[in-house]
Order: C-alpha cells, then sequence, then structure tokens
C-alpha cells in the first residue's frame, strides 16, 4: 500500500496513496503504524496553532518530518492546501492534517447560540444548523469542530451556558447528539461533513459559583447520572473526537483523568475515535498542581488515555523520552496515534486531503436556515392581556429603544470567530422593512451599550415612548459578556438597562421587552415594568426578521426554556431535576420575610430547603414558554398501570388548541421514581414533542416508554430500572400538573 521505507529513511513524497472505504481501515492503521517511526507516532499527537494565515518555517519543517498530526486556527483555504500538501506531498509517509477550528454555531453564516437553538427542542434545527456550518466551514479547509459542547449547566452565571444546551441530560442528549449527526452528516466523507467534537469531558460546567475554569466536584454517582449522559449519546450517535475539561474534577484534572478518559470512555463505552486536550490544558496540569513539570504533564495525560495535544508542546518535547525510558508503555503511542488516523481515514482525506470550495455543496439555504432556527429558539415568557403580537394593522408609530436593537455583531453572540456581522439583519432593519411607509418609527438606543450607565439617553426615549403606540425594548447582554473567560457574578440586566425599562414604562404604552442574552437573567424587576417579554437568546445573523416576525404575528413562538431562570442569582444552582431532600417546602411551609409583617414565630415555622427571601420557585420553570394561543392539556392515561422490567407502556394525553391562532406546542412528558436506591430527581425528562395544532384542534399525544429510559446508575453505580411506583406528567413546562401513575413490577 504505502511506499515501502525502513525506519529512519526519508522518501519524499513517494507515498502511495491509501484508498479508504470503511472496510480496511483498521488494516490501514495497522499498516500504516507499522511503517511509523515513534517520532512521527507522537507527531500525530501534536496540534499547531496556526492562526494568522502564514506559514511559519517551523511549521513547514515540522510538517515535512511529519511531527505534526493536526492544526487550527486557519481558514484561508489556500493555506490550509498548502499546509496539507507540506504534510502529504513532503513528508516520509504523506499524511493528511486535521484542520481544526472552532465552528460552535455556524461559520459566516451565524445561528442562534447554542443555548438559543436548544429553545427550540428541535433536534432539526439544530441538525440543519450544524450542516450549514460543516459545509461553509468545509468551503475553507477545516475538516474538524469542537463542537458541540455537551456540558450539562446549571449555573446562568456560568459564560458558558451560553455555548451549552442547558441544564437537563435528556435534552442535551438528543440535542447533542443531532449537532453531531449535523456536522458529520451520514458519512464522513461526505462533500460538506466535518469532524465533531464533544466538549467537555466532563463536568466543566459544574465550575464552582459559575466561574469558569473553576474546580468540578462532581460525585461519581451525580456524574454517571447527569455528566456524563450526554457524552454517552454523542458517542453512540458516532461522534469522531472528545475533547477534556479544563477543570480540575474532585482532585484528577480531566486533562489527567484516567478513570474518565480510559476507563470510562474506552473501557466501558468502547469509544474508537481520538480524545484531544483543551488548549495548552496538558502543560496546566502544572499549574493545578498535579505535577512538577511538562514531562510529568505529558505523562499523567498520555497515560489518561488523551491522544491529541491542542497547541502546548508537552507531547512534543517529552513523549519520546519518556517512551524510551520505559515510563511510558510503546502501545499507549500506537494506540493513540491509530485513533487519530482512524478519523482521517473516516473523513476520507488520504484519497483527497485538499479542498476546492467549488466541490462543496450547499446542503440548505443558510439565510432561511439561520430564520427558522431564530424563529423556533425564541421563548416568549410573559405576555399579559395578550399584548402580543401587535397588530400592525392598529399602529400609526412605534418606538424601539435599546442598545441592542441595531447591533449586528452583538446579536449573534459569543464564538463567531468567522461570522460575518455584514450579513446581520438586525431587528430594527427588519421591523422597518416589514412595516414599512405603514409605521413610522422612532429609534433611540438609549444606552451606547447593555453595560453603559450613562442615562444621557433616556429623556429621548422616553419621549419616544411617550409619542408611540407602541414600545419594542431591545435589551439583554451584548456578546461580550457571555462565552469562555465571561462568568458574571450578577445576572440582572447590566448597566442602567432595569431603569431605562421603568422610565419608559411610565410613559404609559405597552411595552414589549425583547431580551437578547447568552445566559438566563434574572427578570423580575422587568417583568412587572412591561407587557411581555420574548427572550431570543443571541439569535444570529437571522435574529432581525425572525424577531420582526414574532412580534408582528407572522409566526407564532413555541420555544421552550433549556434551562430554569431564577428570581435572584441567590437561587443558583436552581434546576427543575433537583433531588426532594428530607424537609421539601411546599406552600404552606414557606413564610418569605417581605411577607407582611411576618412574626419571628411565624418564620421558624417554615422549617423546610427554602430561602427566606426568594421562596423556593423559580422566575421561570425549565420547558416554559408561551404562544399566542392557549394549550390545554387532559386526560392523561398510562397504557397500563403495571409492568414488568424489559417491557414498555405509552403514556397519553389529549392536547387542545383552545386559542384562536394555529400554533406549535412542545409537549414534555416528566417522570418522578419514587423510590430508588439512591434517591432520585423530583421530575426527569423523558421525553418531548412537538405539536402543530391548528384552532380547535386536538390531537393525542403519546410518548412510548420503556423500562430501560428508567433505568440510572443505582447505589453500586450499576446501572437499572428499579421495580416500583412511578408518577408521570404530561404539559408544557417541568411544573406541569396533569399526572398519572404506573408500577413497575419484578
Ligand atoms: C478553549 C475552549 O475551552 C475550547 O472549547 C475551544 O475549543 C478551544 N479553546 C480552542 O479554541
Amino acid at each position: 500500500m504505502y511506499g515501502a521505507v525502513a525506519n529512519d529513511a526519508v522518501t519524499v513524497g513517494s507515498a502511495e496513496r491509501v484508498q479508504t472505504g470503511t472496510a480496511g481501515i483498521e488494516e490501514r492503521i495497522a499498516e500504516l503504524l507499522g511503517q511509523m517511526t515513534l517520532a512521527e507516532k507522537v507527531g500525530q499527537m501534536c496540534q499547531v496553532n496556526v492562526g494568522d494565515s502564514y506559514i511559519h518555517d517551523y511549521l513547514a519543517e515540522a510538517l515535512k518530518a511529519g511531527r505534526v498530526g493536526s492544526v487550527l486556527n486557519e481558514v484561508s483555504v489556500d493555506v490550509v492546501n498548502e499546509l496539507q500538501r507540506l504534510a502529504v506531498e513532503e513528508s516520509r509517509l504523506g499524511i493528511p492534517l486535521l484542520v481544526g477550528r472552532d465552528v460552535i454555531h455556524g461559520f459566516r453564516t451565524v445561528m442562534p447560540i447554542p443555548f438559543a437553538q436548544a429553545a427550540s427542542w428541535n433536534p432539526g434545527v439544530v441538525r440543519d444548523g450544524a450542516r450549514v456550518a460543516a459545509a461553509e466551514a468545509r468551503r475553507s479547509g477545516v475538516n474538524w469542530t469542537f463542537a458541540p459542547m455537551i456540558d450539562i449547566a446549571r449555573d446562568p452565571r456560568w459564560g458558558r451556558i451560553a455555548e451549552s444546551l442547558g441544564e437537563d441530560p435528556y435534552l442535551a442528549s438528543v440535542l447533542g447528539s443531532a449537532m453531531v449527526e449535523g456536522f458529520q452528516g451520514d458519512n464522513l466523507s461526505g462533500p460538506g461533513a466535518i469532524a465533531a467534537c464533544g466538549k467537555h469531558f466532563v463536568g466543566y460546567g459544574a465550575a464552582e459559583s459559575g466561574r469558569d475554569y473553576a474546580t468540578t466536584n462532581v460525585p461519581e454517582n451525580e456524574m454517571r447520572n447527569v455528566y456524563l449522559r450526554p457524552f454517552g449519546a454523542a458517542v453512540d450517535a458516532g461522534v469522531a473526537t472528545l475533547m477534556t475539561s479544563f477543570s480540575d474534577i474532585d482532585g484528577v484534572p480531566a486533562t489527567a483523568n484516567r478513570r474518565l478518559v480510559r476507563d470510562v470512555l474506552r473501557g466501558e463505552w468502547g469509544f474508537d475515535g481520538f480524545v484531544v486536550s483543551d488548549w495548552d490544558s496538558i502543560r496546566q496540569l502544572c499549574i493545578h498542581g498535579l505535577t512538577a513539570d511538562d514531562e510529568g504533564a505529558a505523562f499523567e495525560a498520555a497515560r489518561a488515555g488523551v491522544d491529541m495535544e491542542m497547541h502546548g508542546d508537552a507531547y512534543a518535547n517529552h513523549l519520546e523520552r519518556l517512551v524510551e525510558a520505559g515510563r511510558i508503555d510503546p502501545g499507549i503511542i500506537d494506540t493513540a496515534a491509530g485513533n487519530i488516523l482512524r478519523i482521517k481515514f473516516r473523513l476520507g482525506l488520504f484519497d483527497n486531503p485538499y479542498t476546492d470550495p467549488d466541490n462543496v455543496p450547499n446542503p440548505l439555504d443558510a439565510a432561511n436556515t439561520a430564520k427558522q432556527a431564530a424563529l423556533e429558539s425564541a421563548v416568549l415568557l410573559t405576555n399579559e392581556h395578550d399584548v402580543l403580537p401587535l397588530d400592525r394593522g392598529r399602529l400609526a408609530s412605534l418606538a424601539v429603544v435599546g442598545p441592542l436593537a441595531d447591533a449586528p455583531r452583538d446579536q449573534l453572540g459569543t464564538w463567531i470567530f468567522d461570522g460575518d456581522p455584514n450579513l446581520s439583519i438586525t431587528p430594527l432593519a427588519a421591523i422597518e422593512t416589514l412595516l414599512g411607509d405603514d409605521v413610522s418609527i422612532r429609534h433611540v438606543p438609549a444606552l451606547a451599550t447593555t453595560r453603559s450607565r450613562d442615562v444621557s439617553g433616556f429623556d429621548d426615549a422616553v419621549s419616544a415612548a411617550a409619542a408611540a403606540d407602541a414600545v419594542l425594548l431591545f435589551l439583554g447582554e451584548e456578546a461580550i459578556l457571555s462565552g469562555e473567560a465571561h462568568s458574571r457574578a450578577d445576572i440582572g440586566l447590566p448597566g442602567a438597562q432595569a431603569e431605562l425599562v421603568r422610565q419608559v414604562r411610565e410613559a404609559g404604552k405597552p411595552v414589549v421587552a425583547v431580551i437578547m442574552a447568552g445566559r438566563p437573567l434574572t427578570l423580575a424587576n422587568v417583568v412587572d415594568n412591561v407587557d411581555a417579554i420574548l427572550f431570543t437568546g443571541h439569535p444570529g445573523t437571522m435574529g432581525g426578521p425572525a424577531i420582526a416576525d414574532l412580534v408582528f404575528g407572522r409566526a407564532s413562538p413555541a420555544g421552550k426554556l433549556p434551562a430554569t431562570f431564577p428570581r435572584m442569582v441567590g437561587q443558583v444552582p436552581i434546576y427543575y431535576a433537583q433531588k426532594n431532600t428530607g424537609k421539601p417546602p411546599t406552600p404552606e411551609t414557606v413564610v418569605m420575610i417581605d411577607d407582611i409583617d411576618p412574626g419571628a414565630d411565624q418564620l421558624s415555622t417554615g422549617l423546610t430547603a427554602y430561602h427566606l427571601d426568594a421562596g423556593y420557585t423559580p422566575l421561570f420553570a425549565f420547558g416554559h414558554g408561551l404562544s399566542y394561543t392557549s394549550f390545554c392539556y387532559e386526560n392523561i392515561r398510562c397504557s397500563r398501570t403495571e409492568l414488568r422490567l424489559g417491557n414498555s407502556l405509552t403514556i397519553s394525553a389529549e392536547l387542545t388548541n383552545t386559542g384562536e391562532r394555529a400554533a406549535v406546542e412542545v409537549a414534555q412528558l416528566y417522570v418522578r421514581d419514587l423510590v430508588g436506591s439512591v434517591t432520585r430527581p423530583v421530575r426527569e425528562l423523558k421525553g418531548f414533542c412537538r405539536v402543530h395544532l391548528e384552532p380547535g384542534e386536538s390531537k393525542t399525544v403519546e410518548f412510548a416508554l420503556h423500562t430501560d429510559d428508567l433505568a440510572f446508575y443505582g447505589r453500586d453505580n450499576g446501572y437499572a430500572a428499579e421495580p416500583g411506583e412511578f408518577y408521570a406528567w404530561i404539559g408544557g413546562s417541568s411544573a406541569a400538573e396533569l399526572m398519572t401513575a404506573f408500577r413497575i413490577v419484578e
């Protein structure tokens, strides 16, 4: 197959190209490994940052010497092709490169941030967005993205919640798998496919107090039942690669965590792709205080099963010596290099490492896909007196106020290295286009940025509001306030925005707030001062047209929150799938310190798990989201009330559109396992479906549930469903009240 090359001899460019196809890849890997020197194998394990569209001499030499397996952050197709040429034509064995890039929620065309996409509860939206992103990135020569981020995020202070798919392991599993499918297509070697990377393995989202990179402490049972689940699902969906987390987890940073990477991921799950470190996270093992030097760090990471080092040079500088000194088994290096080669074969890079942008077809219309995603990602949080949708026929004038009405860059959100703000259509532009000359529009930004405290523009805003028939307020967080290393301790509206809301309210006109943000915000002070709130996350390139359609009723919102919105930041972490505790609060046991004149004896009656100043309920529950119509759930039924392990039942309810508009409702199934060998959450999402209903129309929503769907890691971390009694709810949020029960018998 390959040009016959003696161990250390260099025969540049003579390697016969290997043909791929899925069959025979393992033989080809073995054959190739047989020809590689230790240095070349270690070379596959090294990734180098390029980043400035220039190939430095040291990089060219390293490529020719077979000392680089992957590059990242180069998106000029000509430069990427030249890098591939150096690797393929001028190195001894001609092994092509993986070209990595953070393609998180779009490439040129930007989809809503992943947190907003998760609010669509629509795997199709997530899959299509990733397909568009993959094709656009592939045209630049990128063949590997560092997405999806499938960290469970239960702390809105954490800036990377923006990049997450929310708080729930089931939702994140379904949507994360859809994103993997979107990036990778049916076949990794297809024209618009790129390798995906599930990250960050594992527990990164549990950073103490939401400070990015902070320590995480997750007990094994919770790790298995919550944090590992989306990764297991991604592996089942065929994700090509995984990335370790930056964080220290129970004393052993993830990048050195042999128990998680080698034992669970490889041993238990049989993952056959490769594991990459996060950016320089191998050398950071020294900073963590786990190892004294880079050699120790390389040793720990390689033994843990981290196949490739992103950006640092601990592997390049130390691995060969560690093997030669007998400290690292050469088999570890063979396995790591083999895992990386496997993905290169699957990507078809040995057949053709080069990119011809004209040969990467458009899978879908990028702008339409982005608009549909933004439409489905918006969540209607409140809508007093059905103020939305606005009736353009009854509007003569409209005030468009706030720092995010016309902010093409900020509506794209975090992680948009390649996103083009020039493609953005802002809400202001879209509303002007939609309303034409029929309605007079006055635009007042009022604040220079969302953080601004300069209120000198408020008078203008208030007079615009007073002169208008309705006010649209565009508020939230500018893009820079969320994302990596952008955590916040106060998750209210930044700057003077809350004061802006208060003053605009005094103009006495209907006020609608559209909130663009990278995280759940504490909005208690906004709810009372506006008539409606539409939460859009950062909605991406086509956010404007989507918002305009929603505000003026050309579409009805159907998004549902993928994370709980607290009343106050002090409630965090607050998530729906909490444990019951031994002293669960009820409305009867809760006495609030701001209730009228609570005596000290009254305050002491509520010996249950709540905050005196916040109660125990969130502002908006996980799964919450209104529509322009109303829905009624009734007649919940189980197809059987008793079943044996290994069997299924169906849980159904009648869902009726009781309002006057056609709309989509996301019906949700929650289950509680009343007694377990370990305590179980008060509710767990077990299924959801999107139902389109015309006014007055009813449909039966049905969820099939196998006892395997009720399995969990129990007291000894064995995975099984346990006999006993279960409650089940079907409804439009995690606060659904329509309940039934069934029992699993031995
Ligand atoms: C660090 C981030 O944690 C990771 O998610 C990202 O993929 C890498 N940097 C590369 O940019």
